[in-house]
């Protein structure tokens, strides 16, 4: 694998739904503050790596949507930011339609809540025109241009179609699902989805399943010939792999450890007293299981009584598309249930849960990540789940017990957590019990096996991975194109590169 200093390419430019700030007015002053989401948070680290190796002074260009003044000079350091307008009548079809109605329910396995609306897949070949249009204007020879996410689908094509040695990348963040599920999709949709992407060189996922689905759904629905990872185009290879995203590792692991975070733990510890906390924190969403884990969590105040009182479930959630219905019902949903279970179980000293929907800082998230003996992340679906990994790296108080849905991509790397399905309330109730009585010796064992994996591929390897792997392939491509010129056949071709 190459070093950041290895890689050829001149400039880094990402295009993403979001620029990685918004602005947000502060009295008279206004200042860019850092969006949610992992993308963010992962390039946000990668760029400080980046800019200590580069030999020049390039800034990452970023393409977004977001406020015109973030265009403007020197609002951050590491960045040159573009951003995208999108007239509100697309953005509502693109943004809260197609995007957030069709295919994250549908990428998410919720099929019975997926809306199929022509008129939202317009606006989203609509909105992708857009992205395409500032891309052309910015890009550069010898630019690596790394488009992220289920928003932009259709972006690498439009590029290669215009520009054809450009070098592109795509990195899906969510799962990409069975083809017997992306088939429920209309036949024109999923073909211009497939061939937008195969439009890059080389495109990645969490897990080597959503490769495999990806893939799959290739060769159904395109007829394409693929061997092992490689699908081969008239004229082009493309590459499709799994690059399961890591997080800053040192970067949490060692906030533990500073002044701040010793006092917000110290704080904590007095309130908990001896009383064990257990501890979540998701985006709100229907796929993050939240009720579910709520059952569970009733289900263990109810078959063990002995750990009433000494036990207290910190359930925090994010705000998240709060204008949206589905998501307003599931807060409500929510907010009912968890003082339904504290009706029942509260008394005047002891409340089993304490809900706060809001974001938290960077200080107070490790603190809690530190202090709990237990981090329930339990997911229905999700791509990857970066707060379990974040999770982990955090354990150095109690060197607590992760419990963690087999149905997030973290499940493949953590798989010395309890692993459970979140549909099974009986199993989950039983595993916090498991985790709140598991012995020391066992909890250490688990955690340090589990950190070490992930110093290892942590968000800089991913990225230096993810750079590499798209260099060899464009170097694969230029060799077949000489081949190309020798009249091989494909197959043989293929071989020899394999
Ligand atoms: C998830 C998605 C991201 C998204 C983020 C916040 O992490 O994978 O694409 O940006 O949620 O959601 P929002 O709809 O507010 O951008």
């Amino acid at each position: 694998m190459k070093t950041f200093g290895q890689l050829s390419f001149k400039r880094l430019v990402i295009v993403a739904y979001r620029l990685p700030f918004k602005i947000i007015k502060n009295g008279d002053a206004d200042t860019a503050v850092q969006n949610a989401g992992g993308l963010v948070s992962a390039i946000l680290s990668l760029s400080d790596k980046m800019n200590a190796n580069a030999e020049s002074n390039e800034k990452i260009i970023w393409i977004g949507t977001g406020e015109k003044q973030l265009g403007e000079e020197n609002i951050n350091p590491h960045f040159d930011l573009y951003p995208v307008e999108i007239p509100d009548e697309v953005n509502e079809k693109y943004y809260g339609g197609f995007c957030n109605d069709t295919i994250w329910p549908l990428f998410h396995y919720f099929p019975s809540i997926t809306t199929y609306d022509k008129s939202y897949f317009e606006a989203y070949e609509q909105a992708n025109q857009l992205f395409f249009k500032k891309v052309k204007d910015i890009i550069l020879p010898g630019d690596f241009i790394w488009v992220h996410h289920y928003q932009l689908f259709l972006l690498p094509s439009l590029i290669r179609n215009s520009i054809p040695g450009v070098n592109i990348g795509f990195f899906l963040h969510i799962p990409f699902p069975s083809s017997e599920l992306f088939r429920m999709l209309p036949n024109n949709w999923r073909e211009a989805i497939l061939n937008g992407l195969l439009g890059s060189d080389l495109i990645g996922f969490h897990t080597n399943d959503y490769t495999q689905h990806f893939l799959r759904s290739v060769k159904r629905t395109l007829g394409l010939e693929i061997q092992q990872n490689y699908i081969h185009l008239e004229n082009r290879i493309v590459k499709a792999d799994a690059f399961p995203i890591g997080i800053d590792y040192d970067k949490f692991h060692n906030a533990c450890s500073i002044t701040e975070v010793v006092k917000e733990k110290r704080n904590l510890k007095k309130i908990l007293s001896d009383r064990k906390l257990i501890f979540s924190v998701d985006r709100l969403d229907y796929s993050k299981g939240l009720l579910n884990r709520l059952k569970s969590y009733e289900r263990f105040l109810e078959k063990y009584p002995s750990w009433h009182e000494k036990a207290i479930f910190n359930m925090v959630v994010v705000p998240s598309r709060d204008t949206i219905d589905r998501y307003i019902e599931l807060k409500k949903e929510i907010e009912a249930t968890v003082g339904r279970i504290n009706g029942k179980y509260s008394n005047i000293s002891w409340r089993p849960i304490i809900y706060q929907y809001k974001s938290l800082t960077f200080n107070e998230l490790v603190a809690l990540y530190d202090i709990s003996f237990v981090g329930l992340i339990t997911p229905l679906r999700d791509g990857m789940n970066l707060v379990a990994k974040e999770y982990i790296a955090c354990q150095q108080e109690n060197f607590g017990v992760l419990i963690l849905s087999e149905l997030a991509g973290a499940a493949v790397e953590l798989n010395e957590s309890i692993l459970i399905t979140p549909n099974d309330i009986e199993a989950t109730s039983d595993a916090i019990f498991t985790a709140l009585e598991m012995r020391e010796s066992e909890r250490e064992a688990k955690v340090i096996k589990m950190q070490k994996r992930l110093k290892n591929y942590d968000v800089f390897t991913w990225a230096a991975d993810f750079f590499s792997q798209a260099e060899e392939v464009k170097e694969m491509q230029q060799k077949l194109k000489v081949n190309y010129l020798n009249f091989k056949t494909k197959n043989e071709i293929i071989n020899t590169y394999k």
